[in-house]
């Protein structure tokens, strides 16, 4: 038997998960760990087998995630049914693993959100199981807090919606929040109903790891020691996951500026903006008069949302593409400031390059987020909607103006990394937790 524990790794197919996962992975396989790495066949086919090549002890496995493959991958009412047909596949692809692997069998599963129905699989099997959570502790305490939320009437037991209008703590040292924008509002009745019982299905692990620092939520980490802290990850070379091709040209692009004179503006994997709302950013960034670099995803055939540049924009000082290879561009010295929808990846990357924020959250836990850059680290701003609902060319101008101008929120951001940076050295508190996660994988 081998003194090095066999971990499956097994990400809910989105890219917000997949990216911490591999860098989990990539953390683990250089301290000796071997990696089975497990995504859908769909996912595979469309990265184009660019990640098989991460290193000698990680190894890709794929199951069928029983879509159809006109579905929409990016409709999570969809994907959340991975559940029907991928377990019995799982514990298949487990024995028959283990059946090969004699010496080396697999001793513990790493799963993210979405899919704790794969650590009742292990746990059927005997094999030990962690949750890898792939957004802020925050929000996993906000889920773990449903059952008190309904037991004291301020969310509804079928919908998840709050009973009134009203703002609560959800836990000490965390922002008030509007119950209106718990994480699982914005995603509707099915997918609350879903993180009922998959919060439950997660308790199985034994170890609650989150991609976040003792430093910026200590209040959430508190409430459970099986909560371990063990970011940042921030390996720069495991943007390989993409769904999309990176445009490299972007960074010589960026090396002709000043530092600190571009302004960034993405919005991750999933967020769609409406038409409207895509026209007024376009003339936002013309009016901003500095050069942006701008990440517009290529329009989605399922939602048939056009990315319709509208006559008057010129964009002369910009330059769009269609995805970046974003931890590059964030640790770049031209970058002056993030416009973001706050997603907990590009968070954690953002603070790591030190960068201040403008917040335009979309959904889910990106309001929380949002809090946090805003009221608790303050190392950012907010975007305003108007009275019709849309972040206007004038908001945007106005907003990077003053969030240029504050150096307050400067230095802060640069204090913030600088703390980020101690978690990952070897002595660091991160660094710590990694090495107890291993040696209980190992016993
Ligand atoms: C999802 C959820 O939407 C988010 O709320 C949750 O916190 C995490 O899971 P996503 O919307 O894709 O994620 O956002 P984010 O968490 O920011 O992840 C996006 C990832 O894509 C980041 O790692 C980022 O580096 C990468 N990215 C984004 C690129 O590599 N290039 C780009 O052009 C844009």
């Amino acid at each position: 038997m081998s003194s090095f524990p066999h971990f499956l790794v097994m990400p809910y197919p989105i890219l917000g998960h997949m990216n911490p996962l591999l860098q989990f992975s990539q953390v683990l396989a250089t301290r000796g760990c071997k990696i089975t790495f497990l995504i859908t066949e769909f996912n595979q086919k469309r990265m184009k087998g660019e990640i098989e090549h991460l290193g000698e002890h990680m190894k890709f496995v794929t199951l069928p995630d029983g879509l159809d493959p006109e579905d929409d991958r990016s409709d999570q009412s969809k994907i959340l049914s991975l559940r029907r047909t991928m377990p019995s596949k799982l514990h298949k692809l487990i024995q028959d693993i283990n059946a090969l692997e004699c010496d080396n069998k697999i001793t513990c599963i790493v799963v993210s959100k979405n899919i704790g129905w794969a650590l009742e699989v292990g746990h059927e099997l005997g094999i030990k199981g962690a949750l890898l959570w792939p957004a802020s502790a925050t929000s996993f305490a906000s889920f773990q807090s449903i059952p008190k939320l309904i037991d004291e009437g301020i969310i509804d037991p079928q919908t998840g919606l709050p009973t009134r209008k009203q703002e609560i703590q959800l836990l000490p040292n965390s922002p008030m929040m509007d119950t209106a924008k718990l994480p699982w509002c914005s995603l509707g009745k099915n997918f609350f109903l879903h993180m009922v019982q998959d919060t439950q299905s997660l308790k199985l692990g034994e170890w609650w790891l989150c991609n976040t620092t003792c430093d910026l939520e200590p209040g959430a980490l508190a409430m459970s020691p099986r909560l371990l802290p063990i970011g940042p990850l921030m390996q720069t070379d495991t943007n390989k996951s993409s769904f999309w091709r990176e445009d490299p040209t972007c960074l010589n692009w960026l090396d002709q500026f000043p530092p600190q004179s571009v302004v960034y503006v993405s919005f991750g994997s999933l967020a769609v903006m409406d038409p409207n709302q895509f026209k007024e950013l376009a003339i936002g960034l013309d009016l901003l008069n500095k050069p942006f670099l701008w990440v517009v995803r290529p329009s989605n055939d399922h939602n048939k949302v056009k990315n319709a540049y509208p006559n008057e924009f010129h964009g002369s000082k910009g330059k769009i593409i269609s995805w970046a290879p974003q931890k590059k561009i964030l640790n770049h010295p031209s970058i002056a400031c993030f416009i973001t929808h706050c997603g907990w990846n590009s968070i954690i990357e953002g603070v790591c390059g030190g960068i201040p924020f403008l917040c335009w959250p979309f959904f889910s836990d990106q309001f929380i987020n949002k809090s946090y850059i805003c009221d608790v680290w303050k190392v950012g701003m907010g975007l305003d909607k108007d009275e019709n609902g849309l972040i206007s060319k004038g908001e945007i101008r106005k907003k990077v103006e003053q969030l240029l101008g504050n150096e307050d929120i400067k230095v802060r951001s640069l204090k913030l990394m600088e703390l980020m940076v101690d978690n990952s050295a070897e002595e660091g508190q991160s660094s710590k937790n990694l090495e107890k996660f291993i040696n209980w994988a190992k016993g």
